[in-house]
């Protein structure tokens, strides 16, 4: 494999997050195609090993696919504390923090991402990156898109409401929310970016996720298996 080959990095990371999952656990799962790869993994170790676990999934994406893996499912409410979350990013800095949310997921992943006493976030080696500058997507209420844009520009965003794809108009989350993407250049401060966006009335929740750093193990695949790093 290629340190090019993204499909086959992220598959080594998920393979290898889902071989951390133990009998009994509850696993908050994540959106993407990363994650995916360890649910496909997870799906083969019930059927091989017969291990025993529930999945909380973040989307109906996540569990459709985790439906087709056979993975029982759970939710927040039967368990409020997950044992372990297994979620992808789309960028990882070097205290990481992450910024998620390019599949509009990311509500329900930092709902999934709180509630885990332990996160494996698995990347391909692309997501590693020293500043995070990526765009931040913003889940908004629609009644307030207009005053929430408003304020998001105020605070320096190139904002772009999201539109659907094979779909006319705004994307709908799984939440019945509309998504702002907003360009910030590099963020040298994610986490008071991300406490400014979330004061804003009508945001919902950002794709920045930047308290978790100390229970998130990072797992990057590549060419010769993967490289596992925490910041303990
Ligand atoms: C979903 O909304 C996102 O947060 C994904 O977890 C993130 O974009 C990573 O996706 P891939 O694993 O497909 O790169």
């Amino acid at each position: 494999m290629s340190a090019l080959d993204p499909v086959a990095a992220k598959r080594i990371a998920g393979y290898r997050a889902a071989g951390e999952v133990r009998d009994g656990m509850v696993v908050g799962l994540g959106t993407g195609s990363t994650v995916f790869f360890a649910m496909e993994r997870l799906g083969e170790r019930i059927t091989e090993e017969g291990l025993s676990i529930a999945g909380v999934p973040t989307s109906y994406q996540a569990a459709m696919r985790a439906r087709r893996y056979g993975l029982p499912l759970t939710d927040l409410d039967e368990h409020p504390e997950l044992d372990l979350a297994i979620d992808g990013a789309d960028q990882v800095d070097p205290l990481f923090r992450l910024i998620k949310g390019r599949g509009a997921a990311l509500l329900r992943e930092k709902c999934v991402c709180d509630a885990a006493r332990e996160v494996l976030i698995v990347v391909d080696p692309s997501k590693m990156v020293e500043t995070l500058d990526a765009g931040v997507p913003v889940e908004v209420l629609p009644f307030a898109a207009g005053t929430v844009f408003r304020r998001l520009e105020a605070l320096g965003a190139d904002a772009v409401l999201r539109e659907g794809v094979r779909k006319d108009g705004p994307v709908i989350t799984d939440n019945g929310n509309f998504i702002i993407d907003c360009g910030f250049g590099a963020i040298t401060d994610p986490g008071r970016l991300e406490v400014e966006i979330g004061s804003i009335p009508g945001v919902m929740g950002c794709g920045l996720f930047s308290i978790y750093g100390e229970k998130i193990t990072v797992i990057v695949g590549e060419e010769n298996g993967c490289r596992i790093l925490s910041l303990g």
